[in-house]
């Protein structure tokens, strides 16, 4: 079993390391590369999108970014944060140690820093193309699935489920942000955005992979029962499709094309986002779970057996 005391802080990494301490203002720079992968939106491909010519398809690249942007700072404040705020200020109903308090409080100030970052560059953009972002969703899946499976659960379970929800989401995020930063078709200066994030958010990978794992080995097994029990009611709420179709359809209707080209294009978009096993974001959530310890759990394992 692990002991309070075996967690070490990243406190010295943090001192070096963090991005806030040692990376300079990113700048957007005029020249013809995109703000987001091609790949990453399937309206980009669309036949009707093709035709319609490079003008549109760089709008819909531009507002997929604006969109990214702007969920990327719903995460880090309304939900990391509110998670690492209470764990840091002693408020999470836990006993963690200093380090781990300390280590959260540090968690607090990247991720507000980074939705500055996103918030000065989404500016820098905006001015530079001119193009203002459509309306943008007021939440992302997180707000709707942390609420609903911590509901599902019994309410002293209720932080636990919060716990291991935002862990499971730092860690699929940081995937997601690394194939970002390898893409050779983004401008640099999104690259660089995206791999100063990167770096830190390796660092906060390790340390929700550690606090759960000390969480895990502390509470008692009724407790792990009914957290093993919430989990795959997390996942089915977490990795749906819904905002992003419903930003899809705002976007198809914000194009300058007739009606009937926008409908088409809506009813084929249906199932562009299909989350299959082998989707990136299960393969990181196995692994998260995997190194968390909450495989080695036998109810639980039994529980989430479906995204194994
Ligand atoms: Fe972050
Ligand atoms: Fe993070």
């Amino acid at each position: 079993m692990m002991s309070l005391q075996s967690y070490v802080s990243h406190a010295d990494q943090w001192e070096q390391r963090a991005t806030i301490r040692s990376r300079p203002r990113r700048v957007v720079e005029d020249d013809a590369l995109s703000y987001y992968p091609v790949e990453r939106q399937p309206l980009y491909a669309h036949p009707t999108i093709v035709d319609a010519g490079s003008q549109v398809q760089d709008f819909i690249l531009l507002q997929s970014f604006y969109k990214y942007i702007n969920d990327v700072i719903i995460f880090e404040t309304e939900i990391v944060n509110r998670t690492a705020l209470a764990i840091a200020k002693g408020r999470f109903p836990f006993d963690f140690p200093f380090a781990c308090r300390s280590d959260a409080m540090s968690v607090v100030i990247d991720e507000h820093y980074h939705a500055y970052v996103a918030m000065d560059y989404l500016d820098q953009v905006e001015r530079n193309t001119g193009i203002a972002p459509i309306e943008q969703n007021k939440e992302i899946e997180l707000s709707r699935a942390i609420p609903r499976a911590i509901a599902y659960v019994p309410a002293e379970y209720a932080a636990g489920m919060e716990l291991l929800a935002v862990a499971i989401s730092e860690n699929t995020v940081t995937a997601e942000v690394a194939a970002f930063s390898r893409d050779a078709t983004l401008k640099r200066s999104v690259k660089g955005v995206m791999a100063d994030h990167l770096a830190d958010e390796g660092r906060h990978s390790v340390f929700w992979i550690n606090l759960v794992k000390l969480y895990w080995s502390q509470i008692d097994e009724n407790a792990r029962v009914a957290l093993g029990i919430g989990l795959p009611y997390f996942l089915k709420e977490y990795l749906t499709n819904e905002l992003q179709l419903e930003f899809d359809r705002r976007l198809i209707d914000s194009l300058d094309l007739p009606a009937a080209s926008r409908a088409q294009i809506a009813s084929d978009m249906v199932g562009a986002y299909p989350i299959t096993a082998r989707h990136p974001m299960i393969v990181n959530i196995r692994k998260f779970l995997k190194m968390a310890g909450l495989l080695e759990h036998e109810p639980t394992r039994a529980a989430i057996a479906a995204y194994l």
